[in-house]
């Protein structure tokens, strides 16, 4: 359910239908609930395809509480004239944070150093004892340099970490080196991915750029689970083509619990909580709300994914 604040905030201005349980609605039961409501508050596990949006003539907004809008159908959406709304901004540095923890984590083999002491591993202190990587005066390639890719740098930076980027949309940032797609890969000892998922990003990381990678590479997903392809990610851990991963989205989420992925001591996955802290999923849930609101009631949405559809009303 979403956080107190933001259901609140919809509950004092509209009545609504509040979906209760753990576990996401089918498309059975979404395209219920949906029939004559005129707006839609959604999580990024609810996969609002254009079946869903045709269902219901009514809806005139749909809010995800995310960021990232790939389980929505926007072209569908945008014919009509339905704007989209999102949560940017206010996740940036939870997301960030939890990126470095990543890195830090899968850099520094903390979660397998935990596990060696609870097994009863632990004998003496030793020279070579789960080594790991080093940060200061490493490269880390970032694909796509927006908010979240840009506040990871600035994270990075303060380690004495050299950044490089790729993200074609984004001017040169200062203390940031702008590579082609293929420097990443050939010259990052971290890779971080901040791009959202699309046709062009889907399987960005398979056989013929893990292949690209240095061996001692560690890659940080906090992005979307599909952009790694990971029958080919776990191919390369296994036979340490790359030193680690660290995934806190996987396709599908959640992974299969006898996925190869983690069945190794070098891919370390978390259950999509890059965002999760306390003040971060309320802020997320209240802008969700706001945007809901403005569309209700016919006003634009504060953050909307696709304001084409305003142009398209006001051409009319
Ligand atoms: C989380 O993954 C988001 O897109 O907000």
């Amino acid at each position: 359910m979403i956080p107190k604040s933001g259901l609140e905030l919809i509950r004092k201005n509209c009545d609504a239908i509040v979906w209760q349980n753990e576990l996401p609605p089918t498309q059975t039961e979404l395209k219920i609930r949906l029939s004559g409501v005129q707006g839609l508050l959604c999580l990024l596990t609810d996969k609002v395809d254009k079946e869903i949006i045709e269902s219901d003539p009514n809806l005139r907004i749909i809010s995800n509480m995310a960021v990232g809008v790939d389980n929505i159908d926007i072209t569908t959406a945008s014919r009509l004239g339905i704007p989209v709304g999102n949560t940017p901004g206010v996740l940036t540095d939870a997301t960030a944070d939890f990126t470095i923890a990543l890195m830090m984590a899968a850099g520094r083999r903390v979660v397998e150093a935990a596990h060696y002491v609870r097994e009863g591993n632990w004998k003496t202190w030793g020279p070579q004892l789960l080594l790991g990587a080093d940060f200061s005066e490493a490269t880390l390639g970032i694909i796509g340099f927006g908010r979240i890719g840009q506040a990871v740098a600035k994270r990075a930076r303060g380690f004495g970490m050299n950044v490089i980027y790729h993200d074609p949309s984004v001017k040169p940032v200062h203390e940031a080196i702008q590579v082609e797609l293929e420097d990443i890969f050939r010259r990052s000892d971290f890779i971080s991915l901040h791009v959202p998922l699309t046709d062009a990003t889907r399987q960005l990381i398979n056989t013929r750029t893990l292949e690209m990678c240095k061996p001692n590479a560690i890659l940080l997903n906090t992005a979307r689970g599909g952009v790694v392809d990971h029958d080919a990610l776990a191919l390369a851990l296994k036979a340490k083509r790359i030193f680690a991963a660290a995934l806190d989205v996987t396709d599908p989420e959640p992974l299969p619990v006898d996925h190869p992925l983690l069945n190794l001591d070098n891919c370390l996955v978390t259950p999509h909580i890059a965002s999760a802290s306390l003040n971060t999923r309320s802020r997320m849930a209240e802008m969700a709300a706001q945007n809901l609101l403005a569309g209700l009631a016919g006003e634009r949405l504060p953050n909307c994914v696709n304001p084409e559809v305003y142009d398209r009303k006001f051409a009319e």
